[in-house]
């Protein structure tokens, strides 16, 4: 037995993954153990589940992996300061202390967080070779050209080459301070959002809002190459020197400041948004097609957080020269944890590759804890909580899809948790995706966020092509391709041109409005039988019953809070919220029937910072 554990930690995202003889037997994030979202330190707790999943002790494993390289990145922020000296210097401070105590020494750590038992080598791969090897290795492809998109790893910040059989080669790449990733994190920043976390939101936002900007984009921030490559003005970016995204002269170019957080959404932030995500694409194209004409292969693989915005993914899909694509559902920096650890197995031990052809080498990405039907009982049972078991799977269907229909909103927690930041099925909030009230709903009243922010469906596989404009035989099992509800299941929308920015919101868009975009787009996830099981099962019952192979899936999480791992987490999220029913295995609980007191609400949503 050979066992490889990969870690990617100190950055944002921390996590552990375990391959055993070439087989991924867990992969989970920090975040979801210690409740912190986005944690960044040490994956202990990561590490600790994903030894118990494969049955190890530390001293067992034959190697360790980190994510990246600390003396380069090291080397890359030094550099950066220096050469911006002495405007760098506070931020240079800022990181000094945490390089010399953490991040140069971290042999060190990885000792101490491994408790001192594992007296092997550790093995140190590149940011983006781990990117790489995250896309290239778990797909289902014998051959594909690799494309990894990011803000920045070491020097790297876009990599570019190609996979064959049990080798990735990297063989261009883009360095920093250009990066399209830091690009779109600085206009996430200017609009108000997060940065490293509310990338998501400028994506949602952009169909409201019209590429105004685009031009200055392209004509002032960015030199665009053909090839996809890039260079930015830095005179606009602060991101070196400054503890901000942008600078004053950014400010000029757009007309004024940045947005204060939290408040109101003006047009302006809706067009810049429009405008970042037309420029993304853009650019995600050209870096698309100079890959395929470099390799001349047909499949593409992806990974890096730029591979999250899955309405450009759609874009490569439909408008690139490509036939296939395949992208890391954990596409961001937990993934690294994984690429690393299959990087090992593959690429240094040359161990060989067979390709799971019909679907691919992830699992569904459900690598997470998984609670017994008996875990679950006693843990209902211990805080008094009242529910009905259901020992036959269909009756417990039966009922959820009853509930469904009925417009309530109902928990989903089933089987391991999802790797990576999208819940798909196991750690899911579903809803009725043809009910017109589901999207203000669930956003304002289960979820406590921003009212523009559009649901996901899952649909059947089967049934997929019958709404949506994909091919029947295309896949989209993690949920990282954005494509059109088809006209037939639209609904026209009076065209008087006067309802602009969010009151768009409030149109029914298609016969499925709550995951249909003002745009008719939806960011879809695939629901197969092979993957998906008892989820499967659910939505053809609801098909069966209400023939829409539709619903709505999104993840079982408030605002700010790690989407839910245990019981208890579903439990208190549950009582905090107005999800009308709960789903735990094989138990189901119902609001009402609740006798203990409903969660302080206040004080729940308080734990979580808002992203
Ligand atoms: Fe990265």
């Amino acid at each position: 037995m050979t066992a490889v554990l990969g870690i990617s930690a100190f950055y944002h995202d921390s996590a552990a993954a375990l391959v055993i003889d070439g087989k991924i037997v867990a992969a989970a994030q920090e975040e979801r153990f210690t409740r912190k979202k986005h944690d960044s330190d040490f994956p202990a707790q990561a590490i600790a589940y994903c030894l118990r999943e494969g049955g190890i002790d530390a001293a067992q494993l034959d190697y360790v992996g980190f994510y990246e390289k600390p003396l380069l990145k090291a080397d890359r922020l030094i550099e950066s300061y220096l050469a911006y000296a002495p405007a760098g210097f506070a931020s240079f401070l800022k990181a000094l202390p945490v390089w010399l105590n953490q991040k140069l020494y971290l042999p060190r750590e990885l000792d101490k967080g491994l408790g001192g038992r594992y007296k092997k080598r550790y093995v140190f791969t590149d940011h983006h070779e781990s990117h790489a090897a995250s896309a290239f290795f778990p797909s289902p492809f014998e051959e594909a050209a690799i494309l990894t998109l990011d803000g920045v790893g070491e020097w790297a910040t876009a990599t570019l080459g190609y996979g064959r059989g049990n080798q990735i080669r990297l063989t261009h790449e883009q360095r920093f301070p250009h990066s399209l990733g830091m690009l779109y994190s600085a206009f996430t920043y200017f609009t108000g959002f997060k940065v490293n976390s509310g990338e998501y939101k400028l994506m949602g936002l952009a169909p409201y809002g019209e590429p105004k900007y685009a031009d200055l984009i392209l004509n002032h921030l960015i030199d665009l190459k053909d090839d996809g490559s890039l260079r930015m003005d830095m005179q606009y970016f602060d991101y070196i020197a400054g503890l901000t995204m942008t600078s004053k002269k950014f400010d000029k170019l757009f007309g004024g400041p940045p947005r204060k957080p939290e408040s109101p959404l003006t047009e302006r932030e809706m067009d810049l948004a429009a405008s970042i995500q037309v420029v993304t694409e853009e650019v995600m194209l050209r870096c698309a097609r100079h890959a395929h004409q470099l390799t001349g292969m047909k499949n593409l693989v992806m990974a890096g957080g730029v591979a999250l915005n899955c309405v450009g993914n759609g874009r490569i899909l439909k408008d690139g020269p490509f036939d296939n694509l395949w992208i890391q559902p954990a596409a961001g920096d937990a993934g690294g944890a994984l690429g690393t650890a299959l990087f090992i197995w593959h690429q240094l031990l040359d161990r060989p590759r067979v390709p799971e052809a019909a679907t691919d080498a992830q699992a569904g990405t459900l690598l997470g804890p998984r609670f017994t039907n008996q875990e679950v009982k006693s843990y209902l049972d211990s805080v008094g909580a009242r529910y009905q078991h259901f020992a036959d799977e269909s009756a417990l269907c039966d009922v959820v899809v009853d509930l469904l229909a009925q417009e309530k909103v109902v928990g989903w927690f089933q089987g391991r948790m999802e790797f990576g930041p999208r819940a798909l099925g196991s750690r899911s909030i579903l809803g009725d995706a043809r009910s017109t009230a589901m999207q203000s709903v669930m956003n304002l009243k289960i979820k406590f966020r921003e009212s523009f922010r559009p649901f996901a469906p899952s649909v059947l596989q089967e049934q997929m092509a019958d709404y949506f404009e994909l091919p029947a035989t295309q896949q989209s099992p993690y949920m990282l391709l954005v494509a059109a509800v088809r006209p037939e299941h639209r609904v026209a929308v009076s065209s008087n041109g006067q309802v602009r920015g969010l009151d768009k919101l409030k149109q029914p868009r298609s016969r499925v409005p709550a995951v249909t975009h003002v745009d008719h787009s939806a960011r879809i996830q695939t629901v197969d039988a092979a993957r998906h099981g008892r989820y499967h099962r659910l939505i053809s019952r609801f098909a069966q019953r209400t023939g829409c192979p539709v619903i709505i899936n999104t993840s079982f999480n408030v605002r700010g809070e790690p989407i839910v791992c245990s019981p208890q987490e579903a439990f208190h999220c549950f009582m905090a919220t107005d999800i009308d029913a709960l789903v735990l295995e094989d138990f189901v609980l119902r609001k009402e029937e609740q006798t203990v007191g409903a969660g302080d609400r206040e004080k729940y949503l308080a734990k979580f910072q808002l992203d």
